[in-house]
């Protein structure tokens, strides 16, 4: 697994799925919105499913747009049936705390089979208590945690040890990349997946040693006449 893209930009998507490099797709609304996807849930549906297919059988997380519980629950049934690969997003609580999203998020995994990323997670603490309800995913916003000048590093790692040790099946998204650096120390901190923003990626590869060095070997290459 180890890298998403966390975006919905399909040129992206298609450029890095070609490397074979990328094994999931994370959007939210703020990236949707920015990616200037519109239309109502027609719209959004359609710029997804464009996703799912291309990516299948890569995960491809979608979140849910209302915190009314009762629109959420239909909201996420709706979206999971948009494809094989779908994974409906919710956040672990609402904007004033409200506490319906963790009975959605078990009523969900549980008796309708849908695979939910929990988000907007800050802390091992949370993403626990989201992997106890059985979320398939949960995600720490780790580059807000570092924003807020907490270690995320050091929540991953607490994170992944009471995974393991309660045996709990949630995969860990390290999400909020802020630095390139973020994306092998996250995932070395224990983290199963890094969601990365596509401009990072060509950081991760292209360095200016390896640059020197390639042109060294194609000058010498010229040189000898091979
Ligand atoms: C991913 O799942 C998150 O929604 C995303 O990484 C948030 O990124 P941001 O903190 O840069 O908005």
């Amino acid at each position: 697994m180890a890298i998403f893209l966390d975006t919905s930009n399909i040129t992206e998507i298609r450029k890095y799925n070609k490397m074979g490099i990328v094994f999931g797709v994370t959007t939210n609304p703020t990236i949707l919105h920015k990616e200037g996807i519109k239309g109502g849930m027609g719209g959004l549906k359609a710029a997804i499913q464009e996703v799912t297919q291309l990516l299948a059988p890569h995960p491809v997380s979608v979140e849910v747009t209302t915190n009314d519980p009762k629109e959420m629950l239909k909201q996420a049934k709706e979206m999971a049936g948009w494809g094989d690969n779908i994974v409906v997003k919710i956040t672990v609580h609402g904007p004033k705390g409200e506490l319906d999203n963790m009975e959605i998020i078990h009523e969900l995994e549980t008796k309708h089979n849908i695979r939910v990323n929990v988000t907007a997670m800050m802390s091992a603490q949370q993403c626990f208590l989201a992997a106890l309800a059985g979320a398939s995913y949960v995600s720490i916003l780790s580059g807000r945690v570092n924003n807020m000048g907490y270690n995320s590093i050091e929540e991953i790692k607490k994170l992944r040890f009471l995974l393991d040790r309660y045996q709990l099946k949630s995969k860990i998204i390290a999400a909020s990349t802020r630095e390139i650096l973020n994306v092998t120390e996250w995932l070395c901190a224990g983290a199963d997946i890094v969601t990365v923003a596509p401009n990072f990626i060509e950081g991760m590869l292209v360095h200016p040693y390896t640059k020197e060095t390639v042109q060294m070997f194609l000058n010498d290459a010229a040189k000898a006449g091979h």
